[in-house]
């Protein structure tokens, strides 16, 4: 279990790292979702970071950051409805390309989220996997440094 927390936290930081849209996005369509992957990333991280033992366990924070993260995964298809792009947007373009597949990605993590239970840090802790999972599934197609 530990090991697994650790190589998760591993994950987390790689994946949640960035808070808000990068500095120098032009395109407003690409900043607002940046913006919403990095409240993604922000709910994500403060789940880790108890899952993690980096924070306390608060049951009542991590329900609020399980309903935040499960409502910005609900938003991330109308968010990339629209075609865009900017210079420093990593979205590869399959997502336009392959529009199922990806809002199956984010139905992933919207189910993950739901279904995570935050009652108690153990439980939290065995759900953390699907989530970061999630992440991971929808990047490794849809997401590339440029
Ligand atoms: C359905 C697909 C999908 C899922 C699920 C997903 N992401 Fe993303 N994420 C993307 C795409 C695409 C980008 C690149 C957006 C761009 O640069 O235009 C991105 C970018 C990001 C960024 C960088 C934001 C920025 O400012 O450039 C962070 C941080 C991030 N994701 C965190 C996460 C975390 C944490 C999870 C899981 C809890 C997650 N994402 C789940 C598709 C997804």
């Amino acid at each position: 279990m530990r090991f697994a927390a650790k190589a998760l936290i591993a994950t987390l930081t790689l994946t949640a790292g960035i808070a808000l849209a990068k500095e120098g996005v032009q395109d407003p369509t690409v900043k607002i979702r940046m913006d919403l992957m990095g409240t993604v990333g922000q709910n994500t991280k403060i789940l880790g970071d108890m899952a993690g033992d980096k924070a306390p366990f608060d049951a009542a924070a991590a329900e609020a950051a399980k309903t935040a993260l499960a409502a910005a995964a609900a938003q991330i298809p109308a968010v990339f409805e629209t075609e865009a792009d900017d210079p420093v947007s990593e979205a590869r373009p399959e997502i336009w390309m392959n529009t199922e597949g990806f809002v199956e990605k984010a139905k992933g993590l919207e189910t993950a989220a739901g279904a995570i239970d935050v009652s108690s840090l153990a439980s939290l802790q065995a759900g953390m996997g699907a989530i970061a999972g999630a992440c991971k599934a929808c990047h490794s197609d849809f997401r590339a440094k440029k």
